[in-house]
């Protein structure tokens, strides 16, 4: 039977690295992302059935229409990956700008909402073997300085695959909170503002996670025999691990 993939944030990063992974094994592909060039040239390097859609996940009504609008073909859509998502503002708390938090909000938390609302009744229509990936972070689960609102709202995205977990028993549907550590990709460089040096500085010197990494993790997620759901995958790089607490002093 013809699988199709539906990924948000296609554009850069884990989005577009997961549309060739899953083309690379002959799935049809509808692909998200609010920069259409972006989205055009991605379509022109796969080999497979594409569907493109300029989106902003943030818009509930966009979404709900661009899902009621999609072709014959790719409506069936057999996995949905909710990988749209952003951090802003690394640094603490009482300098951010309220409107970088209201983003991170709108997109992570209200975004991966709006799509997940729009598809589950084609997800659930599909059944037995039908995917939902969120991707978390680690920091949804693991607290650092300057993660505040980001890592609220992965914690949002963790408990929100549990809980819909419940409500689609004996739908056949799965739900995966799919958390990854520090990956290099346009993630930093969205997160300063484009401040290049910042991004590289950040990835030198170690090994962190590739978008390719997560890509796979995804495939193997969304391909596992019908009757296997992974809850969440937390997946650092070997050289990632967690810091002592930090204690205030006099
Ligand atoms: N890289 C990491 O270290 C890391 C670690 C843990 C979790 N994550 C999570 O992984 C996911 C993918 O991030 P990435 O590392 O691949 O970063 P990335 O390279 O910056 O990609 C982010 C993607 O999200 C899309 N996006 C952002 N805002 C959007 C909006 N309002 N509407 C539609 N699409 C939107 C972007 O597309 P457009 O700009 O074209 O819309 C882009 O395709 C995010 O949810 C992020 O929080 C990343």
């Amino acid at each position: 039977m013809k699988k199709i993939a539906f990924i948000t944030g296609a554009t850069s990063g884990f989005g577009k690295a997961a549309a060739h992974r899953f083309a690379k094994e002959g799935w049809s592909l509808v692909l998200s992302g609010r920069r259409i060039e972006r989205l055009l040239n991605l379509k022109e390097e796969l080999s497979v059935p594409v569907h493109i859609m300029q989106l902003d996940v943030r818009d509930a009504d966009a979404v709900k229409q661009a899902v009621a609008a999609l072709p014959d073909e790719f409506s069936a859509v057999t996995a949905l990956l909710n990988n749209a998502g952003l951090a802003l503002a690394p640094q603490g708390a009482a300098q951010v700008d309220l409107s970088d938090w209201h983003t991170m909000i709108d997109t992570n938390v209200t975004g991966l909402v709006n799509v997940t609302h729009a598809l589950l009744p084609t997800l659930i229509k599909t059944g037995s073997g039908a995917s939902i990936i969120n991707v978390g972070s680690i920091a949804g689960q693991w607290p650092y300085p300057g993660s505040h609102v980001y890592g609220a709202s992965k914690a949002f995205v963790k408990q929100f695959s549990y809980n819909l977990r419940c409500d689609l028993q004996g739908t056949g549907v799965r739900v995966t909170d799919l958390s990854p550590g520090i990956a290099e990709t346009e993630f930093t460089l969205v997160r300063t503002k484009g401040d290049q040096s910042a991004s590289d500085n950040l990835y030198q010197g170690t090994t962190p996670l590739s978008a390719e990494d997560i890509a796979e993790q995804m495939f193997y997620i969304a391909s596992l025999p019908d009757h296997i759901n992974i809850n969440r995958v937390e997946v650092m790089p070997t050289r990632q691990a967690w810091s002592p607490f930090a204690i205030d002093r006099d």
